[in-house]
């Protein structure tokens, strides 16, 4: 068996919970630690731990919490954040740098420089964000191995 099939088929699943700062950045710490226990080269590592991390950090402070899932296959690992709520109004003015709705409060934590999608998009190969208003936000990741 080749060393790409060895990862076939791993699929990561976690739960974000809104506004849990405490737990903020668990689940792509944990990505990032699976990803080099399965020798996954560092430089794709470095890529997926900044948007797994802007994507988990939206979910908790943007929405009504969600879930990121992880899929890892011979060729390429696809990341997908999906949330329940509220959803983006205007997904051009948000993936804009500097762009940001952040609160005070969010902002005194360090968070809010309007980078985080902007960010995703720049670090990964193929960037996909779905988005109804009123409903939810799914912004989809694919990295080539
Ligand atoms: N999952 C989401 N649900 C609802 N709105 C979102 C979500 N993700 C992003 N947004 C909106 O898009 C804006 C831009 O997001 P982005 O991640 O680029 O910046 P930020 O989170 O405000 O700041 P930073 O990521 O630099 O800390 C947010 O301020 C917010 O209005
Ligand atoms: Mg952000």
């Amino acid at each position: 068996m080749d060393e790409k099939e060895k990862n076939t088929g791993i699929k990561l699943e976690y739960e974000i919970i809104k506004d849990d700062f405490s737990r903020a950045g668990e689940a792509s710490s944990n990505i990032k630690r699976v990803l080099r226990q399965l020798g996954i080269d560092s430089s794709v590592i470095r890529k997926t731990a900044i948007a797994t991390y802007e994507a988990e950090i939206n979910v908790v402070i943007h929405s009504e919490g969600g879930k990121m899932v992880v899929n890892i296959e011979p060729d390429k690992i696809e990341i997908t954040a999906k949330d329940n709520g509220p959803g983006i109004k205007d997904i051009d003015q948000a993936m804009q740098k500097g762009f940001s709705t952040a609160s005070q409060k969010v902002r005194e934590l360090g968070f809010g420089a309007g980078m985080g999608l902007p960010n995703m998009k720049r670090s990964c190969d193929e960037f996909y964000i779905e988005s109804e208003f009123g409903k939810g936000t799914t912004v989809k990741m694919i990295f080539k191995l």
